[in-house]
């Protein structure tokens, strides 16, 4: 079993506050949901119940949500930038003008909105990336005519390089890590009037990262929409953990009277919310260095703060996991079971199928199976939040049993 003969996985338990601002509601979701419609190539990305896994691994049912087709883009990633330049046009950050972007009259906006260099011209978005986020952000500027710069972390995929520059935009790879090539973009910002779209939030640097998170909700709402009954379990993979904390945020407000029990998947070398949940002494928890994973999308060190203040109110288990769970995952979704259907999944987004198969599986997680009660009762959704973005890598992996 992948988990045993290589690192093991490991995890905690944190009892969730519950005490979190409602940022992310159904409300909200079907505002977003009602943007994304307007976009062409939308419709709800399919959830794919897989009755046959579930029955071999002793599940009441198995749900996962395949982003591979959205919008063309391969990923969830794009649904957070369309709408937070959608909301910026609609409080009148006028992005296509020279002139500083101004939040509308009787808008109260965040601290920093989210504006670098804002007494100059700021028809060009820029961001850091893993390559998902930029992905979406350059489709959706090219869409709306805005310029676009992409800077990648140092060892980023010449696919996903690719990809970003074939939709128009810049793309640049550094010489450093996420959360280096993150503070790079933002001096970039202020340096030559840049709008920063930034996916993960610091102090002072809030309203663009909750609008981004807010796109991502019409995932849930999707998702709330496919279920026909709650889920009992959720499993969440995190790179800073906006993609989690939105969706904690959001189905804690739709599943008020029975809260699944969600879990937050991180690979080992970039486990930053496992190390917040740790040390739980009301600071985010960073780690540094090279961040060596196959899941180059959750390979992120800092927390998003606006993302973490929503998990630690409504996740209870933090795992973290060797790469190898996530290329079981991807294994195990790309050759289904009996009559369910393939997904076609990458690294960071068949972690959490990967994991909820090594915990029924494999001895060595007996307890944890015991602890988050996944047994004949247990309906589990994970999110398969990504394709094969990386297309070499994947064969690697799932043809020549790479991890
Ligand atoms: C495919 C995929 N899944 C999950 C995530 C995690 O999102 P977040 O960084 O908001 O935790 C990312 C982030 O880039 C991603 O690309």
């Amino acid at each position: 079993m992948s988990t045993s003969n290589g690192q093991p996985v490991v995890w905690i338990w944190r009892t969730p506050s519950g005490q979190a601002p409602r940022r992310f509601t159904v409300a909200g979701a079907e505002r977003a949901q009602a943007f994304h419609r307007t976009l062409p190539g939308y419709q709800p990305t399919p959830l794919v119940p897989l009755r046959d896994l579930a029955a071999m691994l002793g599940l009441a049912a198995l749900h996962v949500k395949d982003e591979s087709g959205r919008f063309g883009q391969q990923a969830f990633k794009v649904l957070g930038g369309s709408f937070c330049l959608h909301r910026c046009m609609e409080e009148n950050w006028d992005l296509r003008e020279p002139g500083a972007p101004q939040p509308a009259a009787g808008c109260e906006p965040l601290p920093g909105a989210g504006v670098a260099g804002a007494a100059q011209p700021s028809r060009t978005v820029v961001t850091a990336t893993d390559g998902n986020h930029g992905r979406g952000l350059a489709w959706s500027a090219s869409r709306l005519g805005l310029g676009c710069v992409v800077y990648l972390p140092r060892g980023s995929a010449p696919e996903r390089v690719e990809a970003i520059r074939a939709l128009g935009a810049q793309a640049v790879v550094t010489d450093w890590n996420y959360d280096e090539t993150v503070r790079f973009a933002g001096r970039q910002a202020e340096r030559h009037g840049w709008v920063l779209v930034q996916d993960t939030s610091w102090e002072g640097y809030e309203q663009i990262p909750a609008w981004i998170m807010q796109g991502y909700t019409t995932m849930g709402l999707e998702i709330a929409r496919q279920l026909d009954r709650p889920p009992t379990h959720i499993f969440l993979q995190a790179g800073v953990g906006a993609m989690a904390g939105a969706l904690c945020g959001f189905f804690a407000d739709c599943y008020a009277a029975a809260r699944p029990v969600i879990t937050i998947v991180e690979p080992h070398q970039a486990s930053c919310l496992f190390q917040t949940a740790r040390h739980d002494d009301g600071r985010l928890h960073r780690v540094d260095g090279e961040l060596r994973t196959i899941m180059a999308g959750l390979a992120c060190g800092e927390p998003c703060h606006l993302g973490w203040e929503q998990i630690r109110a409504h996740a209870g288990c933090f795992v973290s996991t060797p790469d190898a769970v996530a290329a079981t995952g991807m294994r195990v979704l790309g050759n289904p079971a009996g009559a369910d259907a393939r997904i076609v999944s990458g690294e960071s987004g068949a972690v959490t199928t990967g994991l909820v198969y090594a915990i029924m599986r494999d001895p060595a997680l007996g307890d944890l199976r015991r602890q988050l009660r996944l047994d004949g009762q247990a309906r589990v959704l994970c999110l398969s939040t990504e394709g094969d973005t990386d297309r070499e890598q994947y064969r690697r992996i799932v043809w020549d049993g790479l991890y």
